[in-house]
């Protein structure tokens, strides 16, 4: 299919939004990962989307195709000296403001048509900080390729929780590269 990105609408949302699109994030997760919709740890999802919206530095982008949802992207601003890449990294960078992506997710009817690079752009368009991170499931290698074409690089592993994936830790300097 043909990549296609104007058809898409997206909208900005922060902190104070959270109420009004907490249903919205769960039913575009729930359609997103429907092939692992047994797995506990997708279940504790509506767990995180509570933790990362009551963030005051929470930003979101959410896509629409006319009225209906079809993926986003959303994080953020890290806490500073708290951030995933700093046991990785030493010495830290001088430029040190960092913006946590914590999810990017898009519906499987609109995969393959560049959608999540657009979200993705839009979600940091808004920030002004020095560095994006975000974790991907080392057994994810193709997102992880998607990530360091968009100007992402592994800086490390981990795993946040016992019943969570084991993650790459990847890092890109902002703004991004065009
Ligand atoms: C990741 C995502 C946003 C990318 O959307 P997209 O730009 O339209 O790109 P695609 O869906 O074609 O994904 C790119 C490649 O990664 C693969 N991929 C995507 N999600 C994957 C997943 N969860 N597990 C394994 N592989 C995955 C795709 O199969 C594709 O490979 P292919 O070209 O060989 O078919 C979308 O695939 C998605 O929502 N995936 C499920 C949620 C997810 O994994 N989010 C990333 C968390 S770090």
């Amino acid at each position: 299919m043909e990549p296609t990105l104007t058809s898409i609408d997206v909208r900005n949302f922060t902190h104070d939004d959270a109420a009004e699109i907490r249903q919205t994030l769960l039913d575009v997760h729930a359609d997103a990962y429907a092939d692992r919709a047994d797995d506990p740890f997708v279940q504790r999802f509506p767990w995180f989307v509570d933790h990362w919206s009551s963030h005051p530095g929470f930003s979101c982008v959410i896509g629409y195709d006319g009225s209906e949802p079809i993926g986003y992207a959303y994080g953020a601003s890290a806490k500073p000296g708290r951030e995933w890449w700093r046991e990785h990294l030493n010495p830290a960078p001088e430029k040190a403001r960092t913006f946590h992506v914590s999810e990017l997710m898009v519906r499987p009817k609109w995969r393959k048509r560049g959608h999540s690079e657009r979200l993705h752009r839009a979600l940091l368009a808004v920030r002004r900080d020095d560095l994006a991170a975000l974790l991907v499931d080392v057994e994810h290698p193709k997102v992880q390729a998607l990530y360091e074409a968009w100007g992402y690089r592994k800086v490390g592993e981990r795993q946040p929780f016992p019943d969570s994936p084991l993650y790459a830790v990847m890092l890109a300097e902002l703004p991004l590269a065009l």
